[in-house]
């Protein structure tokens, strides 16, 4: 269905847990996540509902998220039954990969056809160090089992951290050569409770095309990310820019969070709560939250922080 700007909304983010098995410094605090009562959490059947009811809206495109999607015990049966949903014509994931050398084969059996993979150094010191407990070696092993699945268009996501990873834009975006994947590199957002990162930590995603002039444009943007080409690359070059130019006016999805809360959008704190309804009432909430949709979220800066009021695993980016 159409918003109140003429958008149309296709493309639902369903976090299934707020948990994750790292805890990446721009994302979630070292303790990780307060334990929440299990029923102030989404059940199963309420996930599927939801899909079923966004699915009757227009929504043709889901991606599961977290946290990390990969540590909910029941992931595979909640993909392939929202894959079974009528109406829903893809079912992505995003993930760290760490858990994809087991889950991958059996994620593509259920129905997941792409997946997004979030690696932001392909330095093992600097992977531990900023995920704080992950191992470089186990995310690159997710990435080998996810091109030996078949999944199309792997793609993966480096968050751009000045002082952190801009020193490696190079042989990161060098890997839509030598693996043939989409590397997007992304504008890091302040979040609610980023952590600690300095006003130099945000870097333009410009900064990337500086470093590679050779860098060709593509015509049209994919979703949120403008694209380019090294040459010979069989994989694209991706730019996610929410900081230093926002992609409002192309926005075509809404986002469910684990806890029940339809987001409108990712930097505002309006929520609108589906847990405990019926599919016909969550259809009519999801209804109210798609009218609701802002025109665009407030500028993003190192000293405006994001309107979300949630940590990012708490959205599911
Ligand atoms: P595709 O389906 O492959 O286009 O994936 P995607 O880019 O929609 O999803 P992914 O989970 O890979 O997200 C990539 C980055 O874009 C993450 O950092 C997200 O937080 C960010 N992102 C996704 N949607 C939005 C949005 O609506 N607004 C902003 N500001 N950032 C977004
Ligand atoms: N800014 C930009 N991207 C972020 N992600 C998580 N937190 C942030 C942030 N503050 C990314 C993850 C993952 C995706 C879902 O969101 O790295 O790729
Ligand atoms: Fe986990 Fe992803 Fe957040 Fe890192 S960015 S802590 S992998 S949810």
């Amino acid at each position: 269905m159409k918003d109140g700007f003429g958008r149309e909304i296709t493309y639902l983010r369903l976090s299934i847990t707020d948990r994750c098995n790292l805890r990446c410094r721009y994302c979630m605090p070292d303790e990780g996540v307060c334990k929440r009562a299990h029923d102030e959490m989404l059940t199963e059947d309420e996930m599927i509902s939801a899909v079923e009811a966004a699915a009757s809206l227009g929504i043709t495109k889901l991606r599961v998220t977290g946290g990390e999607p990969l540590v909910k015990k029941n992931v595979l049966s909640i993909c392939r039954r929202a894959a079974a949903v009528e109406g829903i014509r893809e079912v992505c994931l995003t993930t760290n990969a760490t858990l994809l050398p087991e889950l991958a084969k059996p994620l593509r059996e259920a129905g997941v056809s792409r997946v997004n993979i979030s690696v932001d150094t392909l330095d093992p010191e600097k992977y531990a160090y900023m995920t704080r407990r992950g191992t470089l070696a186990d995310a690159l092993a997710g990435i080998d089992a996810a091109l030996a699945a078949g999944f199309e268009r792997i793609k993966l996501n480096a968050v751009l951290i000045g002082g952190f990873n801009d020193d490696e834009i190079r042989p990161i975006a060098e890997l839509t050569r030598t693996l043939g994947v989409d590397v997007r590199f992304i504008e890091l957002m302040p979040m609610y409770d980023g952590g600690d990162f300095s006003p130099s930590a945000y870097i333009k995603a410009d900064t990337v095309l500086e470093k590679l002039p050779e860098a060709v444009p593509e015509s049209e943007p994919d979703g949120v990310a403008r694209l380019f080409r090294l040459p010979g690359a069989k994989g694209r070059l991706g730019l996610i820019t929410p900081v230093s130019s926002h992609f409002c006016a192309r926005c075509n999805r809404i986002r469910l969070t684990a806890d029940g809360m339809i987001k409108p959008c990712l930097h505002s704190p309006a929520e609108i709560c589906i847990k405990g309804l019926t599919r016909d009432e969550m259809a009519a909430k999801m209804r109210e939250a798609v009218m609701s949709k802002p025109e665009r979220h407030d500028e993003l800066s190192y000293s405006e922080r994001s309107g979300a009021a949630r940590n990012m695993n708490r959205i599911g980016g």
